[in-house]
């Protein structure tokens, strides 16, 4: 059983309760922004369920992609062990609804990286329906907790039917709420705090983590070359500051002596540091 289940039930009914309250009366969301494109609102995100993905695209027309794709499929060819009749379900979920989970190899990566450090407890800011954490999940083996948390409570229900049939659910502590609340009512150093939350987030969340990332612990962020726009000096920013957001979490984390750093350009990029 997740170590951290008792601490949730509070925080999961209120924030449940508002997210229910949000819906019924339409009051601000937290952004939302797509891995592959554009996007800024969970109803923005509905819409976009219904244009094609080529369309999208052409909103980001100087749009770069880190690694070749012919070389991503060549890795993802060779990863084909790590098939799994949920991890496709999860996929197709994915493709089917445009939500941006990160992929197989990001998450093989993932749990490669929790391993590495014998993680046991890790924080996840914006967990969707609980891909990321399935990787995390089997990372922390028996005993380990993954604290998930996401503004949508749909992804409660989601990532619970998904990791219930891999028996990874037990591993795993689901908020719906705004993460940086819950990490501030939960107490504790973590093995390795996970950020894929709404871009414009990542710098308030990268100085709340840093802080309660045990020594040899890691920091890692999805998305931290957001299809290249960090390198252009003009570009389309959907979500207003997204990208002025990356760049300057990007360098916060390059410039501190606290932390050793890395960007392995997989995919949109996934920044890892390690606590000193
Ligand atoms: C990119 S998706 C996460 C995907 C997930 N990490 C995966 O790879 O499977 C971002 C999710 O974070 C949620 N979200 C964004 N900002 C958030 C925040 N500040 N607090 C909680 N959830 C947030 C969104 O509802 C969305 O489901």
């Amino acid at each position: 059983m997740c170590s951290d289940r008792s601490k949730v039930k509070e925080t999961l009914i209120n924030s449940s309760a508002n997210e229910m309250k949000h819906e019924a009366h339409g009051t601000q969301q937290p952004r939302h922004i797509d891995k592959i494109g554009e996007g800024a609102s969970a109803a923005q995100r509905s819409d976009s369920l219904v244009q094609p993905i080529n369309q999208r695209f052409l909103n980001n027309p100087n749009r770069i992609t880190p690694v070749d794709p012919a070389i991503e499929a060549y890795m993802r060819d060779l990863a084909k062990r790590t098939d799994h009749p949920v991890l496709a379900e999860m996929e197709a979920f994915a493709q089917a609804h445009q939500f941006p989970i990160v992929n197989r190899l990001a998450g093989i990566f993932l749990e490669t990286q929790a391993k590495m450090i014998g993680a046991k407890r890790v924080f996840e800011f914006g967990s969707g329906y609980g891909y990321s954490a399935y990787w995390f999940a089997r990372a922390v083996g028996e005993g380990g907790c993954v604290v998930c948390c996401d503004s949508d409570a749909r992804n409660l229900e989601r990532a619970q039917r998904y990791l219930s049939q891999t028996n990874l659910w037990e591993r795993v502590q689901f908020n719906v709420g705004m993460a940086q609340a819950v990490f501030a009512q939960t107490d504790g150093l973590f093995d390795i705090c996970y950020n894929d939350a709404d871009k414009g987030d990542y710098p308030q969340i990268w100085l709340m983590a840093k802080q309660r990332i045990r020594p040899g612990g890691l920091y890692i962020a999805d998305n931290v070359l957001w299809q290249g726009r960090v390198t252009m000096p003009a570009y389309h920013d959907s979500a207003m500051g997204s990208t002025a957001a990356i760049v300057e979490h990007n360098r916060l984390i390059f410039n501190d002596p606290e932390f050793d750093a890395f960007i392995n350009p997989t995919r949109d990029g996934l920044v890892v540091a390690r606590r000193k």
